[in-house]
C-alpha cells in the first residue's frame, strides 16, 4: 500500500490527541509503514514480531526488565542516552545508560563504608573522589547511589544466593565534597540472553558480554541528576560492549594498592579508583535543550494546522 494510505493513517487522530502524542504517533506510523514496506513484511513475519513483543512483556516482572534488554542489544538505549545529553553543556561528568538493574532505597553508608555484604570473591577495591559543580566548588551532601554485579556475573537481585541490596549502596559527599566507599573491581557479565534479547543476539551472531562496570547515580538539589557508569580499561569487553553504552571519557584505570599503604592492605583492599564527578545545574541543561523543545513545539504546530486544514475540507464537503 502507498504513502496515500500511511498518510489516511496519520490523519486519523482526533481532536483531543495532545501535541506531543500527534508528533510522535504520526513520526513512528510513519516509519513503521516504511518498513514494512521496505522489507515487504508477511502475514507470519509480523505475526512473529507481534509473539516477539508479546514475549518481552511475558519475561518481565520486577527483577528483570526485558523490554530494556531488548532495547540494548539494538542500540537504543545508548542512542536516546546521547541524543538526551547532545546539546548538554560540557564540563560535567558524562552520562551512560541506566541499564534494566537500578534499585532505589540501597542501603546507607558512612565515608569509607563498604557495599560488599558478603563475601563473594573478586578484589576489593577502595573508590574515592570528590563532587564538584562545573567551577569545581564541592557539592556537600551530594547522593551517591552505586551498584555493581559479583564476580559471578550476577547483580543481587538475579541471585538468590547474594543477600538484598549485596554490591550496593548510598554514600553523601561530606563538607569537602568527598565521598569513599569499598567494592569490587567489577568484572565483565553476561546481560541475560535465555529470552527475546538473546535470540535477537543470536540471530546476529554477537556475544552478550558487557565490560566490568561500576552504575552511578549521582544528585543535589538544583543540579541535574547524574546517571553514569565507569568502564574497567583493562577489561576486553571495554571495546567491544554488547549494548554499545561506553564513551572514552568514562574509561578508568585502576591502580594497585601500594604495598606499604597499611590502612588499606589492612582491610583486605587490593586495589584503588579515584574518580571525580562533576555536576552541572539543571537550569544550565534545560537552557541548552531549549532549542530542542523549540523545534518541537514547531512541528507540533505545523501538525495541528494541517490536522486542522483537513477537518474544515471534511466539515465542508459533509455540509
Ligand atoms: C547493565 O549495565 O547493568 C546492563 C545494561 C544493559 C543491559 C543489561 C545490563
Ligand atoms: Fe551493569
Amino acid at each position: 500500500m502507498s504513502q496515500e494510505f500511511t498518510d489516511y493513517v496519520k490523519s486519523s487522530f482526533g481532536p483531543k490527541a495532545t501535541p506531543k502524542a500527534r508528533r510522535i504517533l504520526t513520526s513512528l506510523i510513519q516509519h513503521i509503514h516504511d518498513f514494512t514496506r521496505e522489507n515487504h513484511i508477511t502475514v507470519d513475519e509480523w505475526m512473529f514480531g507481534v509473539d516477539f513483543i508479546n514475549r518481552i512483556g511475558q519475561m518481565s516482572d520486577a527483577r528483570r526488565n526485558e523490554g530494556i534488554l531488548v532495547s540494548d542489544v539494538v542500540g537504543l538505549e545508548a542512542l536516546v542516552d546521547t541524543l538526551t545529553h547532545a546539546s548538554d553543556s560540557v564540563g560535567h561528568t558524562s552520562s551512560a545508560i541506566i541499564g534494566p538493574f537500578y534499585r532505589d532505597n540501597s542501603p546507607e553508608y558512612p565515608y569509607g563504608g563498604s557495599i560488599i555484604q558478603k563475601e563473594v570473591g573478586g578484589e576489593k577495591t577502595w573508590v574515592s573522589g570528590i563532587v564538584t559543580d562545573t567551577n569545581g566548588k564541592p557539592l556537600a551532601g551530594a547522593k551517591i547511589e552505586v551498584w555493581h554485579c559479583a564476580p559471578n556475573g550476577l547483580y543481587e537481585q538475579q541471585d538468590p544466593d547474594q543477600p538484598d541490596y549485596n554490591l550496593r549502596g548510598t554514600f553523601y559527599a561530606d563538607e569537602q565534597g568527598k565521598y569513599a566507599f569499598i567494592g569490587l573491581r567489577p568484572t565483565a557479565y553476561p546481560i541475560p540472553y535465555d529470552g527475546p534479547a538473546g535470540d535477537l543476539l543470536q540471530m546476529m551472531d554477537r556475544h552478550p558480554m558487557r565490560p566490568g562496570h561500576i552504575h552511578w547515580r549521582v544528585s543535589h538539589p538544583e543540579f541535574h541528576t547524574l546517571i553514569t557508569q565507569i568502564y574497567d580499561r583493562d577489561c576486553k569487553y571495554t571495546k567491544d560492549d554488547s549494548v554499545f553504552a561506553v564513551k572514552d571519557d568514562i574509561i578508568v584505570d585502576f591502580k594497585k594498592v601500594a604495598s606499604d599503604d597499611k590502612e588499606l592492605g589492612d582491610k583486605g583492599v587490593q586495589n584503588r579508583l579515584d574518580y571525580d564527578i562533576v555536576l552541572t545545574l539543571e537550569e544550565e541543561i534545560q537552557k541548552t535543550r531549549a532549542s530542542v523543545v523549540a523545534k518541537h513545539k514547531s512541528i507540533e504546530e505545523e501538525l495541528e494546522a494541517h490536522h486542522k486544514a483537513i477537518a474544515d475540507k471534511i466539515a465542508k464537503l459533509k455540509a
